[in-house]
């Protein structure tokens, strides 16, 4: 912190602390004061007994009489003493989001961070499992697993020291954020969320998944709608013909939305390619001559809702909105404009510009009060960033930006507190519980081929309740629809298909997987989840959800890349009841294919399926199946 006087320097010291138990939740705060200036820091902790997870962050005021600068302000510093300690990152791209990797930490300081600003997780996300001693497995070992909830700039960093002490440091990205706090403000860091278990990382999982769907999650216990979304079946290429022929195959299937991507918007630049349009938030009257409220009317005629992709906080240049408003852009002056996407950021921190982007929902709401559910995109990155609107402030604006954001999600959500939305950053660029406080579901990854499906959403199971992962089946990728479908069954299942270009047999299996799903959902929204089998370390992944009172499980198996001949062992499951009885049954199968499930119908009792497993069936290539496990008396 820099002082009014120019020292450069903060001293910490204790001053008081206070306990508040309120049922579940135990709040702590420690206040740490400056002996010569007027600074407060106090750390908060939040301990949620139940779920075992702690919450934690730092805010900082002062009574200086003019701003201060704070260049380094984290959430959360863990300390540890071990022999060893091993990292597990998630990292990635574009279309490969979560890639798992663990290694064993040196000496020295490894950071994992981002300074995108917007698109904040594209390359890495602020997740991590801490590992002492020894590499921890699903059930054993001792994990601390932490996120940290910014949907920014982040960092995390490990730092071990001459001591061979561990230091893990969380919070928003200093970087080029040298922080002008104003006298009395009171600046709050985000939320740094972990767990320990003693019992390796599954555990670990299961804590984050019930601590997200009680406290993290917008609505985590809710009803979730399926969907069908025309994305991947139409990209711009539509009009109204061919979406009300769409509504009629969601109607078909049985799906509960009908979901309009991009490029319904834009005039004077229609919408017809990622180059134009963006922020004319208009219906396209070429394409859409009735406009949206047309649409609405005749998806509800076929029997299905109406749900609508909107991206308001960014901007063609060609669009009437760059026209009107260049100032509502962030972007340097006196150099190239930068693109990507052929997109730029607004300037969420002028409040005319919140403005802007409440009114996109709020009008559209307004109109066609109906629409029931909302993709809100993100598909770019901060890159030459400046805010005519800061002004002389500009290394506030990453974090300002942030605050903006989550502002106006406050305005909306206080209008439409149980909208469903969809999180959404070209795929998983945005994924964290910092906005998960304000959307009821995210968009893993625009990879929707199913093999890499099965590795995206196995990462983000780490941290991640699966009722958050919109799982969409696409043409994408080469497997067999059935495989499609089990592997969107793993989440929250949707479609990215043309109903009508399914033969009979597909279309009586899919229809009879959404009724199939219906059934189970609520198992596999709540179930407690089991990995025993990672594709990480077999050319296979499998799974399982069980019920609290373990009555009733649901196990996903699914081969990859096996070589001719393999033959995988029995799998032992977790989380059953030894003492209780189960009967093994096959759902979800494709009328007149026989997957090599030979137990259908058989009963064993929880010790024995623990102990000694089950064999599966998919032993060839890219086969799938889904297998109920229910308690017998
Ligand atoms: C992003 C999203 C996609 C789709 C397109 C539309 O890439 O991740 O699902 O909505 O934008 O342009």
């Amino acid at each position: 912190m820099l002082h009014n006087d120019g020292n450069p320097s903060l001293e910490l010291l204790y001053a008081e602390d206070k306990t508040v138990r309120d049922g579940n939740l135990t709040t702590t705060s420690i206040i740490l004061k400056d002996p010569v200036y007027p600074v407060t820091v106090k750390l908060v902790f939040v301990a949620y007994y139940n779920e075992d997870i702690i919450k934690t962050w730092t805010e900082i005021s002062h009574q200086e009489k003019n701003p201060v600068i704070l260049s380094n302000f984290a959430s959360a510093m863990i300390h540890l003493e071990a022999d060893h300690y091993w990292l597990t990152q998630f990292h990635g791209d574009w279309a490969r989001e979560m890639r798992m990797e663990e290694s064993e930490l040196t000496s020295g300081i490894k950071t994992i961070d981002s300074k995108l600003g917007t698109r904040a997780n594209i390359f890495q996300t602020p997740v991590f499992m801490l590992a002492k001693n020894k590499a921890a497995d699903e059930n054993s070992g001792e994990v601390i697993a932490g996120t940290l909830g910014w949907t920014g700039s982040f960092q995390l960093s490990f730092e071990i020291d001459n001591s061979n002490s561990l230091r893990m440091i969380a919070g928003m990205n200093p970087f080029a954020s040298e922080y002008h706090l104003k006298p009395n403000e009171n600046f709050v860091t985000p939320e740094f969320i972990f767990t320990f278990s003693a019992q390796g990382k599954g555990l670990a999982s299961r804590n984050f998944h019930q601590w997200a769907r009680n406290y993290g999650v917008m609505d985590g216990h809710a009803n979730r709608l399926t969907l069908l979304n025309n994305w991947e079946s139409t990209y711009f290429d539509f009009n109204e013909k061919t979406l009300t022929e769409l509504f009629g195959g969601a109607k078909e299937l049985g799906v509960d939305v009908f979901l309009l991507d991009d490029g319904w918007f834009g005039n004077k630049y229609p919408r017809n390619s990622d180059q134009t349009g963006l922020g004319d938030w208009q219906a396209n009257k070429q394409k859409l001559p009735h406009g949206l409220g047309y649409l609405v009317e005749q998806a509800e005629a076929k029997g299905v809702k109406f749900g609508i992709w909107i991206e308001p906080e960014m901007v063609n240049p060609k669009s009437e909105l760059y026209e009107k408003h260049p100032d509502w852009i962030l972007k340097l002056p006196n150099r190239d404009e930068n693109y990507y996407r052929n997109q730029l950021v607004l300037d969420l921190t002028n409040p005319q510009v919140q403005d802007f982007v409440f009114n996109v929902v709020d009008e559209m709401m307004t109109k066609n009060p109906s629409i029931a559910f909302i993709k809100w995109d993100c598909n770019r990155m901060m890159t030459n960033t400046y805010s005519p609107y800061m002004k002389d402030n500009q290394s506030n604006v990453q974090i300002d930006y942030v605050r903006s954001f989550y502002q106006v999600m406050q305005r909306l959500r206080a209008k439409y507190p149980h909208l469903p939305i969809m999180l959404c950053s070209g795929g998983g660029g945005r994924t964290d519980y910092g906005a998960l406080k304000y959307f009821t579901e995210f968009w893993p990854s625009d990879n929707t081929d199913a093999l890499e499906r099965v590795f995206i959403q196995w990462g983000y199971s780490y941290f991640f309740p699966n009722i958050t992962s919109c799982n969409h089946i696409t043409t994408m990728g080469k497997q067999s629809l059935k495989y499609k479908t089990d592997v969107a069954m793993m989440g929250k299942m949707g479609y990215d298909i043309r109903v009508n270009e399914l033969s009979a047999q597909e279309l009586e299996f899919s229809k009879m997987a959404v009724q199939n799903y219906n059934r189970l959902k609520g198992l596999i929204w709540n179930g407690d989840l089991y990995r025993l089998v990672s594709p990480y370390e077999e050319e296979r992944a499998v799974l399982m959800y069980v019920s609290a009172d373990k009555t009733k499980s649901l196990l996903f198996a699914y081969s990859l890349h096996p070589r001719a001949f393999s033959h995988f062992s029995p799998v032992r499951l977790t989380g059953l009841d030894p003492q209780k009885t189960y009967k093994v049954e096959e759902t979800n199968k494709m009328p007149g294919v026989h997957t090599g499930f030979n137990l259908e119908g058989k009963t064993f009792s929880g010790d024995y399926l623990i102990k000694v497993g089950l064999s599966l069936p998919n032993n060839s290539e890219l086969t799938s199946a889904v297998i109920e496990i229910t308690e017998v008396k």
